[in-house]
């Protein structure tokens, strides 16, 4: 790697002397959008056009825009100039930039701008007898939800969309309209007198505290039903909770603006709040008090 250039945020530097912030939403939750780009014979192709994509990409992300046009090109040119690139790609990426983490989008923040160029001989399959072969796979991009990975950027955004209509929480319906899970926590709603979540088959984080509260339920001797519910019988819900572990339990009062179930918390979200309380207690109060 010694010897390569990149750039970051205003500096040409060798690239394992770069850094960026370990609050980067880059980093920590996908927020950002990135363009690679062609070189042939030691110039850049088109690119206009991958700048006019990374600038729909920003736009629609709502991300400040690091460069004009002019900038990005010459960055580009300047990228696989300094690292002697006569075939290969530049690549680029623009992230929101650093902030405390959040899941709500931050506003007037600086976003990271940086880049890179690798030599490579393109495309590949010239050599390769002249053709490639391929594999079919059924697109899961992305339902692997069961999995606690950093690629929260639908989930800032849908955050950010709960925070501005006023609420606290955005909650993931899927297209067969079945409730799945918050962009943050898991979704508890109580049904015909038993307690409803969403299974843990993929489509859901296995969120801790949604354990936890589960196990308290069955001690409470209330009914749990490990299964999702529709989003239409939500109104007709008796209560609602969300879990996770910076919210433990919070009961739900609207949704979509409209108040149902009437009182939160109801008397089963209630007695989870009390046991959940307890239980957080007795588990971390230091010895002797
Ligand atoms: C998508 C999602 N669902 C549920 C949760 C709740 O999980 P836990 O109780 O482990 O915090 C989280 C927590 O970050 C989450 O990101």
């Amino acid at each position: 790697m010694s010897g390569r250039i990149c750039y970051i945020d205003g500096d040409f530097l060798p690239i394992d002397q770069a850094s960026i912030s370990i609050l980067d939403r880059g980093l920590l939750l996908a927020d950002s959008v990135y363009e690679v780009l062609r070189v042939e014979n030691g110039t850049i192709f088109r690119s206009g056009q991958h700048y006019r994509r990374m600038m729909r990409g920003l736009e629609a992300l709502a991300i400040a825009t690091p460069c004009a046009e002019s900038q990005f090109s010459s960055l580009c040119d300047e990228l696989a100039q300094r690292n002697g690139i006569e075939q290969g790609s530049v690549y680029l990426q623009v992230t929101r930039g650093a902030t405390e983490r959040t899941h709500l989008v931050p506003r007037n923040i600086q976003p990271t701008l940086l880049g890179f160029a690798s030599s490579a001989d393109l495309p590949k399959w010239k050599d390769q007898g002249g053709s490639v072969g391929v594999i079919t796979v059924s697109d899961t991009r992305w339902s692997h939800c069961g999995i606690k990975t950093t690629m929260l950027l639908p989930n800032s955004l849908a955050k950010q969309r709960a925070n501005d209509a006023g609420a606290y929480e955005a909650v993931f319906v899927s297209e067969e309209a079945f409730v799945r899970e918050g962009a943050s926590t898991n979704v508890f709603v109580v049904l015909d007198g038993a307690l409803h979540t969403h299974p843990t088959d993929g489509r859901i984080l296995p969120g801790v505290t949604r354990a936890i509260v589960l196990d308290l339920a069955r001690r409470e001797g209330i009914a749990t039903k490990e299964e999702a519910v529709r989003v239409e019988h939500l109104r007709k819900a008796g209560e609602m909770f969300l879990t996770g572990t910076t919210t433990d339990v919070a009961p739900v009062s609207t949704i979509d603006g409209v108040t149902f179930g009437g009182h939160a918390p109801g008397p089963i979200t209630e007695r989870l709040i009390t046991r959940f309380a307890a239980l957080l207690e007795a588990e971390t109060a230091p010895a002797g008090r």
